[in-house]
């Protein structure tokens, strides 16, 4: 339960104060991977769920009592309101306290934060996703957007690596989108212990030769660990793609979320208000972005 330490809004109050979170019910938690599960948050507030506006690419602040708030990329599309998915990893102090709620427990949200990603910019185009680790949390709410709104996109990939397929994220459903048609979904694991992956081994960026991308028509959304800005940089970068076309998620490290604190601050930019979603092209004009 949330301890009473914990300031929660209780009325329209909240409208005013950017600080306050609202409290949400976990629902479900999904033990997806050890140290990676995804849990479901509904709104105590049907009100505040129905008014919750999010972009594919946007956070939200996740508070837990006792231990703090950290933030977190939201997981589901907002073409599937209602609920709340947040595939989060255990790490420190917030994540760790999360881990050791139950179903019906409950959290403070406030949010969501940020730019995402730009879809309505994007409709009409070909979307090109590559993700590495963690980084399928935020992509796959750009995933499931674009599924849904199929009509609204052209050619529609996926490129996605893991570790291992143990610790692939998404798995089940990410391997259900293999055969359909209106998606070319392309899944890799560096190494396959246990023999039994039907799908790519290899590193992420070899995926770049089962598929045909147009840089013309395309943008390209990428989100993992510094190491695969480096690596599909250098895959993007060749084909012609425009620094405009290749849209990043990257994380800095946030207290407030509204732009008052500071601390995300990269040069003349917050990332919690002008990103987390930067262009290429903000990437290489701000020192120290990626
Ligand atoms: C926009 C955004 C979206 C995010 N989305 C997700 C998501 O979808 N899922 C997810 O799991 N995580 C996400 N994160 C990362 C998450 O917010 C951090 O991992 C957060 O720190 C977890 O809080 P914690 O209290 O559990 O861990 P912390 O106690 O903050 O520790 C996290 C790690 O950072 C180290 N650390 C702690 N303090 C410092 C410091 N001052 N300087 C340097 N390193 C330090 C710790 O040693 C540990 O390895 C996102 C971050 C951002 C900015
Ligand atoms: S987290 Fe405070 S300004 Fe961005």
């Amino acid at each position: 339960m949330l301890s009473p330490a914990i300031d929660v809004a209780t009325g329209p109050g909240w409208l005013e104060n950017p600080y306050q979170p609202h409290l949400a019910r976990i629902v479900r938690i999904y033990r997806m991977v050890p140290d990676n599960w995804v849990f479901t948050l509904r709104f105590l507030d049907e009100e505040i769920g129905r008014n919750f506006r999010q972009q594919p690419g946007t956070f939200v602040m996740l508070s837990i009592p006792g231990a703090g708030e950290a933030p977190i990329s939201i997981s589901s599309s907002p073409t599937r309101p209602g609920t709340l998915e947040l595939c989060v990893r255990r790490v420190g102090r917030v994540t760790d306290a999360l881990y050791r709620l139950q179903s019906n427990d409950l959290v403070g949200v406030r949010g969501p934060y940020g730019n995402g990603f730009p879809v309505e910019v994007m409709h009409g185009n070909d979307l090109l996703l590559v993700a590495g680790g963690l980084g399928m949390a935020p992509l796959r709410s750009l995933l499931w957007y674009a599924l849904d709104r199929r009509e609204h996109f052209g050619q529609v990939t996926l490129m996605y690596g893991a570790k291992n397929p143990a610790s692939m994220l998404f798995r089940e459903e990410l391997v259900s989108l293999v055969d359909r048609t209106d998606i070319n979904c392309l899944l890799t694991v560096d190494s396959d212990p246990g023999g039994t992956w039907k799908n790519h081994v290899g590193l992420l960026p070899k995926l770049f030769d089962r598929a045909r991308i147009d840089p013309r028509t395309t943008y390209a959304a990428v989100c993992g660990p510094p190491i695969v800005y480096k690596f599909v940089l250098e895959r993007l970068l060749p084909l012609g793609f425009s620094k405009d076309r290749i849209l990043m998620s990257l994380e800095r490290r946030m207290k407030c979320g509204v732009g008052k604190c500071g601390h995300c601050s990269i040069g003349y930019k917050y990332t919690c208000l002008h990103g987390p979603i930067f262009t290429y092209w903000d990437a290489i004009n701000l020192p120290e972005m990626v």
